[in-house]
């Protein structure tokens, strides 16, 4: 389990008016994660996703707050090296090694973590089996797709059996098909035991592979719940209409109070289901009439 208690950052934000200005990046976030969920962490551009993984992760030190790993808390010495070989870090950016090859990039990674030969390159070649990348262990990693570099990362982050894998944007600008084949990988892993947090800014890979969503917006946890919940809570219906060249909707209970309402309307209207990009749409863009 994983508890984040009231945690915060702050990033040093000079500007002419005050040189001791500050930046909130995560804003007093408090969340619980059980083991062996699949939780997605959404939210706009800025909003804090990537600086909650760093926190959780280890990469940068909380300004307030605490994380706690099955009760072992970040930032306490003694538990420091328990809690990283729980975790595994799939990070937004593709920091590889790019002048090794596929295999050299996980053997250096395996090295970290003080693994043997013989342990290192048995995990090593099961890894590559699992994300389906064993034909190209010989190649430099420059020469892969993206979605292969999105798989060696993955292959990468669980080198060392971690418990808890984090996965920062794993398929932008990844085509669909690739996008499937990295959703189906991620399941895996969590049928096997893994607990997984994910932050995406594709909202309908949020809505097929999460148990539970939490939405951040400027630093602050709006909601959080399962992507079936906040769509029951905010209206299982939608109505869409275009007013001049902006595309606007509405939430209802029930279709009929939608059919209703079109009947109000001047401009032509559709009624569908409401998906999570609706509750998305809803709940971080409205007030500032996106
Ligand atoms: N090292 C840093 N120094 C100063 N400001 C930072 C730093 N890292 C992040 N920020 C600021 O903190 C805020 C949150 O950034 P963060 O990268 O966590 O957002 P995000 O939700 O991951 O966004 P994106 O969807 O674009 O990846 C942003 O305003 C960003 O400019
Ligand atoms: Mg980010």
């Amino acid at each position: 389990m994983i508890e984040i208690r009231n945690l915060r950052k702050t990033f040093p934000h000079k500007n002419a008016q005050n040189k001791n200005a500050e930046k909130t990046a995560v804003d007093g976030l408090s969340l619980t994660i059980g083991t062996g969920e699949i939780f997605g962490l959404l939210g706009p551009n800025g909003a804090g996703k990537t600086t909650t993984i760093r926190m959780l992760t280890m990469l940068t030190r909380p300004t307030e707050g605490e994380i706690l790993y099955d009760g072992k808390r970040v930032g306490d010495e003694d538990d420091a090296l328990a809690i990283k070989q729980m975790i595994g870090v799939v990070p937004q950016n593709l920091n590889f090694d790019q002048d090794l090859t596929v295999g050299e990039n996980l053997e250096l990674h395996a090295r970290l973590y003080h693994m043997g030969k013989a342990e290192r390159e048995a995990r090593i070649a099961e890894l590559l089996e699992y994300v389906e990348l064993s034909g190209v262990v010989n190649d430099g990693v420059r020469r892969l797709s993206g979605g292969m570099k999105r798989r060696l990362l993955i292959a990468r982050a669980l080198i060392h059996h971690p418990e808890i894998l984090f996965l920062d944007e794993p398929t932008v600008a990844l085509d669909p098909q690739v996008r499937w084949r990295i959703w189906e990988l991620v399941r895996r892993l969590a049928n096997d035991g893994a607990t997984v947090l994910i932050t995406t800014h594709y909202i309908e890979e949020a809505e097929e592979l999460c148990d539970r969503v939490a939405i951040m917006n400027k630093g602050k946890l709006i909601a959080v719940d399962t992507p079936k919940n906040f769509i029951s809570r905010l209206g299982r219906f939608v109505v869409e209409w275009r007013d001049g060249t902006k595309r606007d909707f509405r939430l209802f209970d029930s279709r009929e109070e939608a059919g209703r309402f079109i009947g109000t309307l001047d401009a032509a209207a559709s009624i569908r289901e409401t998906n999570l990009e609706d509750v998305f749409i809803e709940l971080t863009g409205r007030k500032e009439g996106l």
